[in-house]
């Protein structure tokens, strides 16, 4: 058994609790199979928006649907039965008003039976937010770099400067008193995340945001080194794509030369 094995449920409460605490560990999944890899070993799996991008080869997250969601959602779910499930709403699913946020929230809650939703914006979602909170649905915030805002304002790492810091803590602190119970912060200076940290009430959980934060998140295929490129602030855990091409090619070699497949991989006849 690992040292980090958990053996109880987690649930919204127990990661809200972490504040200032033994740090939430985070990863995200899509699929059933990397669910139940992970779920041993992490507080909270998050069914990213960035399943467009990782698993449906999309540009960005602009394209990622609520069916996507809900359908990568159920799969988790069947996959993970200790972590704390949260499932990204999806571009267009939530901005133009509180009552079509809180709609499709519940579609989340209900067709995929996860512990809470999150969604991206400060100040700006912070209304959304408290009247999903009020109506009995768990939020996670996610405010520095918005990857579905990224048309507008870029991927560039925010809060380098110190006057971009005032808006940016702002937003953390408004997703915060929203109701939020935790925060994905992504993308911002190592003192622009203690800031936030120290001054919000929530838990933080940062993505290139530092040890500073509450707790840490990454996408799971980038810390396995599934893509040749990841962005500075992952750490490689592991080789897979390096590992996949070997074993592909060492595939091919061998059904081209017939050493596969061998005769302890083929079906004899019985008597
Ligand atoms: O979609 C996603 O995977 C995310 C994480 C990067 C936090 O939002």
């Amino acid at each position: 058994m690992s040292k980090f094995e958990r053996t109880s449920d987690v649930t919204i409460r127990d990661i809200a609790a972490r504040k200032g605490g033994e740090p939430v560990v985070c990863l995200t999944a899509y699929t059933a199979l990397v669910a139940q890899l992970l779920d041993r070993h992490v507080d909270l799996i998050l069914v990213g928006d960035s399943v467009g991008t990782v698993i449906h080869g999309l540009p960005n997250t602009i394209g990622v649907t609520m069916e996507m969601m809900i359908l990568h959602g159920q799969a988790v779910m069947r996959g993970a039965p200790a972590a704390c499930v949260i499932v990204d709403m999806p571009f267009g699913s939530y901005e133009e008003s509180k009552e079509q946020a809180f709609r499709n929230a519940v579609r989340i809650m209900q067709d995929v039976g996860c512990a809470g939703v999150k969604l991206e914006g400060g100040q700006d979602m912070a209304p959304t937010i408290e009247f999903i909170v009020k109506r009995g649905i768990p939020v996670m915030g996610h405010v520095g770099l918005l990857p579905q805002s990224a048309k507008l304002t870029g991927y560039a790492a925010r809060g380098r400067h110190r006057d971009e810091w005032d808006v940016i803590i702002a937003d953390g602190k408004a997703v915060a008193e929203a109701g939020a119970f935790a925060t994905v912060i992504e993308a911002v200076a190592e003192e622009l995340a203690a800031k936030i940290t120290e001054e919000v009430t929530n838990v933080t959980i940062g993505i290139g945001a530092s040890a500073q934060c509450d707790g840490q998140i990454l996408v799971t295929e980038d810390m396995i080194g599934l893509f040749t490129k990841t962005p500075s602030f992952v750490k490689r855990y592991a080789e897979w794509g390096a590992a996949i091409d070997e074993a592909a090619a060492n595939y091919a070699d061998e059904v081209k030369s017939r050493r596969f497949p061998s005769a302890e991989h083929t079906y004899k006849m019985k008597d």
